[in-house]
């Protein structure tokens, strides 16, 4: 199989004012297409951390990460936020969905980006959505659903474009038991 994601002795620090906060000491992972992946650890040990910079959107302080074939140390901020568009889907820990806009429109925005025609975004976005069991909350805004129902809006638009490689940071937090195996 296919190497997606690989992660080559990254290392990371926070830096405020002069204090630098280390928080990554030379981390190694190699992911395969198909495979699953779960990284453990305490409150505060750098979970969110690492998927912020598997999802380009943070740099390490050193090491590498490559997705695909490509080095992501080396892409321009246009290229990163193509992989981060097509290849990424991203379930944010504190879910970071559209407040103005409904469920459905949250689910769309990505294949907006992607120029997905209206009518096949709009048919996507509610499948999903019914997939998830929110077929008739789509046209509830974030502050209109409860967390777990946001929680499950943030899933439905991180498949939305079909991605190579799904990060998911802790998405069954806020879920009982039943619908997050589910
Ligand atoms: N922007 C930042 N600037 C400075 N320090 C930060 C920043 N973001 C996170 N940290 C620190 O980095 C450490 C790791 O934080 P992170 O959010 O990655 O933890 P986590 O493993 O995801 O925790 P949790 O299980 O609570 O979500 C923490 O000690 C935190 O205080
Ligand atoms: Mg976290």
């Amino acid at each position: 199989m296919r190497t997606v994601l690989k992660i080559e002795e990254v290392s990371k620090s926070y830096h405020l004012g002069r204090l630098a906060v280390p928080v990554l000491h030379d981390i190694n992972l190699a992911v395969k297409e198909g495979e699953f992946a779960a990284i453990m650890g305490p409150s505060g040990s750098g979970k969110s951390t690492l998927m912020n910079l598997i999802s380009c959107l943070d740099q390490p302080t050193s090491g590498k990460i490559i997705i695909g074939d490509r080095d992501t140390s080396l892409l321009s901020e246009i290229e990163l936020a193509r992989i981060r568009g097509k290849k990424i889907g991203f379930v944010f820990q504190t879910f970071n969905l559209i407040s103005r806009l409904t469920a459905q429109k949250n689910v769309e925005l990505p294949m907006v980006y992607q120029d997905i025609p209206k009518a096949q975004r709009v048919k996507k976005a509610l499948g999903l959505l019914t997939m998830l069991g929110l077929g008739d909350r789509a046209d509830h805004k974030p502050a209109e659903l409860s967390g777990g129902q946001r929680q499950r809006v943030a899933i439905a638009r991180a498949l939305a474009n079909e991605p190579e490689v799904l990060l998911a940071d802790e998405p069954t937090g806020n879920l009982d038991s039943r619908t997050g195996r589910k």
